[in-house]
């Protein structure tokens, strides 16, 4: 069974707080992590962090993301409340020609488009789908009122993360050649619903031997792949391991399930445990060397 690392702390506060009354609650807010982050946009965000942007328009933090009702379906994301349809153009890594590349790489899709709906720099982060309270729903999105408050370094502080221009690395544009390799196939391909059928670890055959074998669950009756870090407990789906998306649309892949590296395998948009919201401490590079070889 799939346990995210949350689950069991959640319980064991629930267990200790029946015995220490409010001293659980310090236990589960330390795990909450996402307010005191840049991804924090809200008005009553990070007024103490230095670089960050922030909307006077809402108090709301996971608005920007999310919305309980009426989501964009476009891509396989949780509920997301910003317009999927319409980015890009965008240009994958596969075609800067390394010669060392031996999987494939499919068009921007899964979690990747959705942290490209900010991090292209090409949309207001102040646009959504749902804006908070009664009757602020508009599929084409909706852009909450207000001044942006952005970092003082920024000529022109606005909505977008463009304002730092092409010496801002936290707009990492639509040339994606420069950025590690998103929608494509781990360990050079291989692995897919036919090729390994168990929850187990993968034993068999991969295109590109130089990558830890990943472990597979099924949630929901689906395949999805994780590659378990030395973090947390081994054989375990855990928010510390590097996530692995599933995807059915690789070119010349095997077509069913195929496990692939998007933004979020590296990186958790709620964590502050770790800098750049990190999976993982990036220290002796083992965010690197969960998955590589080397
Ligand atoms: C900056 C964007 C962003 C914000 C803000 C944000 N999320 Fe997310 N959230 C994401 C993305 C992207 C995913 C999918 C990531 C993944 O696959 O792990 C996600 C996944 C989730 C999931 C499902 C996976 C999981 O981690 O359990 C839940 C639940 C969730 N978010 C809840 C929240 C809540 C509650 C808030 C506000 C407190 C919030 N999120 C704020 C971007 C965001
Ligand atoms: C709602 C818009 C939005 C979405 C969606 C979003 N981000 Fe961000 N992200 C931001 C903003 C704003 C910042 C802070 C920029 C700044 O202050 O310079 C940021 C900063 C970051 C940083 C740098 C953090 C630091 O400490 O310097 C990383 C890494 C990052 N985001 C990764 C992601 C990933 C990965 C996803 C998808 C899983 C994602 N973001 C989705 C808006 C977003
Ligand atoms: C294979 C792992 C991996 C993938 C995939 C990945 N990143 Fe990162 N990203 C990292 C690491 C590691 C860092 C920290 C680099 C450093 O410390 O300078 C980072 C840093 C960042 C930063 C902060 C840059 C800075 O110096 O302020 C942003 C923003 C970011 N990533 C966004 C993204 C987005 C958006 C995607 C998907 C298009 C993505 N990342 C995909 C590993 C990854
Ligand atoms: C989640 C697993 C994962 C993580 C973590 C990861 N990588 Fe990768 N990386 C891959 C996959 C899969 C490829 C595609 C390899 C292929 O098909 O040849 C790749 C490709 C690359 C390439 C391009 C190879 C080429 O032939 O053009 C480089 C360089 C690279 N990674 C370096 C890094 C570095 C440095 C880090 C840490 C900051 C990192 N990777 C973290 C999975 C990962």
């Amino acid at each position: 069974m799939n346990t995210w690392n949350s689950k069991p702390v959640f319980r064991i506060g629930k267990a200790i707080g029946l015995i220490l009354g409010a001293s659980v609650l310090s236990l589960n807010v330390a795990t909450a992590a996402i307010t005191v982050t840049k991804h924090n946009l809200s008005n009553a965000g990070l007024g103490t962090q230095a670089n960050s942007l922030q909307s006077p328009g809402t108090e709301a933090i996971c608005v920007f993301c999310h919305t309980p009702h009426g989501a964009d379906t476009n891509a396989a994301v949780p509920l997301w409340n910003r317009v999927l349809t319409g980015l890009g153009p965008y240009t994958t890594y596969d075609s800067l020609g390394t010669s060392s590349l031996d999987g494939s790489v499919a068009a921007v899709g899964s979690v990747s488009i959705a942290c490209l709906s900010c991090h292209d720099g090409t949309q207001a982060m102040n646009v959504m789908i749902n804006t908070p309270g009664s009757g602020g729903y508009d599929p084409a999105g909706v852009t909450l009122s207000g001044t942006w408050v952005g970092p003082a370094s920024a000529a022109t502080p606005v909505g977008s993360l463009n304002y730092g221009g092409t010496t801002n690395i936290v707009n990492i544009g639509t040339d994606l050649q420069n950025d590690h390799p998103v929608g494509v196939q781990y360990a050079g391909g291989g692995i897919n619903a036919t090729t390994h059928t168990t929850d187990t670890q993968f034993a068999g055959t991969t295109n590109d031997a130089d990558f830890n074998m990943p472990w597979r669950v099924t949630l929901n009756g689906a395949p999805v792949w994780y590659v378990d870090t030395a973090v947390g407990s081994a054989g375990v789906r855990e928010k510390t391991d590097m996530q692995l998306y599933t995807r059915n649309d690789v070119p010349g892949g095997g077509g069913v399930d195929e496990p692939t590296v998007e933004c979020a395998s590296c990186h958790n948009p709620h964590t502050s445990d770790n800098p750049t919201f990190l999976r993982i401490a990036n220290t002796g590079s083992a965010v690197c060397l969960a998955c590589h070889v080397k």
